[in-house]
C-alpha cells in the first residue's frame, strides 16, 4: 500500500493478479497480451508460496481450451530446450480434476511415479472389519495404495511413523497389509477378516510379494488428502522423486464453484470470470457444485506452476455466475457494471493463463523452496528481514 498525497486517506495497492485488466484489453479489441506481473497475496506461506511473486501473465482472444494448452506446450518445449537443453514430450498428459482426485488424491498430482489410489469400497462393504464398513455406511469410502517392494523397508516401527503422519493429516488410523518376500502376510486387520476376504483384497490391488498395501477409511475428501500425502511421503522416502525428471500434466474440468463452510455460500474455485462448461450450465441454479469449468492448471512434478481459464464473455452467463456467488444484481452492476455492460455490445471470446515465474524457476533450478530463487524473500514466519 502506498498512501496517496493527493487523495487524502486513499492508497495505491498492487493487485493479486491483473485478471480484470487483461480481460478489458481483450474486450477492447487487443487480441493478445503477455506481461511479467508483480503480484501480492496475503496467504499462508508454503515452500512454493511467497506474498510477493511474479507471474508470466497472458490472455488471448478467439481461442478455446485446446489452443491455449497447445500454445503453452510449445512455450515449455522451447523454454526447456533453450535453458536446460531438455527435449520435452510432444504432448503433455491431460487429466480431468475428477481423475486427478480419484487416482492421486490431489489436483496437482506428481506423476513421476505410479502408486495410484484405488477405491476398494465395493469389495469391503460387507467385510468383518468395522472400521471399513462404518466408514462406508457413513457415506465415506475405503481406498488404498500399493507401495511396490516396500514391505522390507517399512518395519512395524516405520509403519507406526507413517500412521502418525497420516493422523497428522486427520486420519483416524492407517490399516496395512505387508506381503513378505515368501508370500506370508502381516496385517493390522487380518483378525477381523476371513482368509478369502484378505486374498480378494490383495488380488484386487494386484499386491505382490514385497509390497506394502495401505488403507484409509473415512469421508472421501479426507481419504484423498491422507492417501495423496502418503503417496508423496513414501515416494520421497523410497527415493522415487527425481529432480531432473520433468513430468508435466494438464488438469482440466475443475469444478466451477466450491462450497465454503466459512462463508456459508459457494465461491469461485478459480475466479468469478471463469466460463462454465456448456453442458453443465443447466445445473448452475439447481446443483451449483456439479458445474464444471473451462479451467485448467499446468502441474509440473506435483507443483501447480500455472493456471487459467476460458472467460465468460456473455452478460447473461456472468450474471448467473454472480448470482451463484451470492451477489444481488445491484451489487454485481455496482462493482462490475463496466464488464457486464461491455458484454452487451458483443466482445471477443477470450481465455488466458498465468504462470508462477518463481515456482517455475525453483523447479528448473531443482530447488525445494521458492525462497532459494528469490533475492530477498519473506522468511518462514512471513516477515521481511530487510525492512524490519
Ligand atoms: P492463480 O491464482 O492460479 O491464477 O495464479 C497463477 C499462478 O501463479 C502462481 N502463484 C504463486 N506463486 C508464488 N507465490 C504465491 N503466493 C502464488 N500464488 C499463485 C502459481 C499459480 O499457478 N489471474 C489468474 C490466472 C488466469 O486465470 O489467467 C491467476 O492469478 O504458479
Ligand atoms: P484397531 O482395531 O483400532 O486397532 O484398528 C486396526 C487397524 O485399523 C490399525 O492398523 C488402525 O491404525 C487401523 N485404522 C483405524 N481407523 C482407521 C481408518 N479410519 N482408516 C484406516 N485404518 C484405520
Amino acid at each position: 500500500l502506498v498512501p496517496s498525497r493527493i487523495h487524502n486517506g486513499k492508497f495505491y495497492a498492487l493487485p493479486q493478479s491483473p485478471q480484470i485488466y487483461k480481460q478489458l484489453l481483450m474486450l477492447s479489441g487487443f487480441d493478445r497480451y503477455i506481461q511479467l506481473a508483480r503480484c501480492f497475496r496475503d496467504e499462508d506461506l508454503r515452500a512454493d508460496r511467497q506474498p510477493e511473486f511474479t507471474q508470466i501473465d497472458m490472455e488471448l482472444s478467439f481461442v478455446d481450451v485446446d489452443e491455449i494448452l497447445e500454445i503453452n506446450e510449445g512455450f515449455f518445449k522451447k523454454l526447456f530446450k533453450e535453458v536446460l537443453n531438455i527435449d520435452l514430450e510432444e504432448h503433455f498428459q491431460r487429466m480431468t480434476y475428477k481423475e486427478a482426485m480419484e487416482s492421486y488424491g490431489s489436483d496437482k498430482p506428481d506423476i513421476r511415479f505410479d502408486m495410484k489410489i484405488q477405491d476398494i469400497s465395493d469389495l469391503v462393504k460387507d467385510c468383518g472389519f468395522s472400521v471399513f464398513t462404518s466408514a462406508i455406511e457413513n457415506g465415506g469410502s475405503v481406498r488404498a495404495i500399493v507401495a511396490k517392494n516396500a514391505s522390507s523397508v517399512y518395519t512395524r516401527k516405520e509403519i507406526d511413523k507413517l500412521t502418525e503422519y497420516a493422523k497428522g493429516i486427520g486420519a483416524k488410523g492407517l490399516a496395512y497389509i505387508a506381503i513378505h518376500e515368501d508370500g506370508t502376510m502381516k496385517s493390522s486387520f487380518a483378525k477381523f477378516m476371513k482368509d478369502e476376504e484378505m486374498q480378494a483384497l490383495v488380488e484386487k490391488m494386484n499386491g505382490k510379494p514385497g509390497d506394502l498395501l495401505l488403507f484409509a477409511a473415512d469421508k472421501s475428501k479426507l481419504v484423498y488428502d491422507v492417501l495423496g500425502a502418503l503417496r508423496l511421503e513414501i515416494a520421497n522416502q523410497l527415493g522415487l522423486l527425481k529432480k531432473d525428471e520433468y513430468r508435466f500434466v494438464w488438469i482440466t474440468e475443475f469444478p466451477l464453484l466450491e462450497w465454503s463452510e466459512e462463508l456459508g455460500r459457494y465461491q469461485a474455485m478459480h475466479h468469478p470470470f471463469t466460463m462454465p462448461m456448456e453442458e453443465d450450465l443447466q445445473y448452475i441454479e439447481s446443483d451449483p457444485g456439479r458445474v464444471r469449468a473451462k479451467a485448467y492448471d499446468i502441474v509440473l512434478n506435483g507443483t501447480e506452476i500455472g493456471g487459467g481459464s476460458v472467460r465468460i464473455h456473455q452478460d447473461d452467463i456472468q450474471e448467473m455466475m454472480f448470482k451463484a456467488l451470492g451477489f444481488t444484481m445491484e451489487r454485481a452492476y455496482d462493482q462490475f457494471g463496466f464488464l457486464l455492460n461491455a458484454f452487451k455490445y458483443g466482445v471477443p471470446p477470450h481465455a488466458g493463463l498465468a504462470y508462477g515465474l518463481d515456482r517455475l524457476v525453483m523447479l528448473m533450478a531443482q530447488e525445494d523452496s521458492i525462497r532459494d530463487v528469490i533475492a530477498f524473500p519473506k522468511v518462514k514466519d512471513a516477515s521481511c528481514l530487510m525492512s524490519e
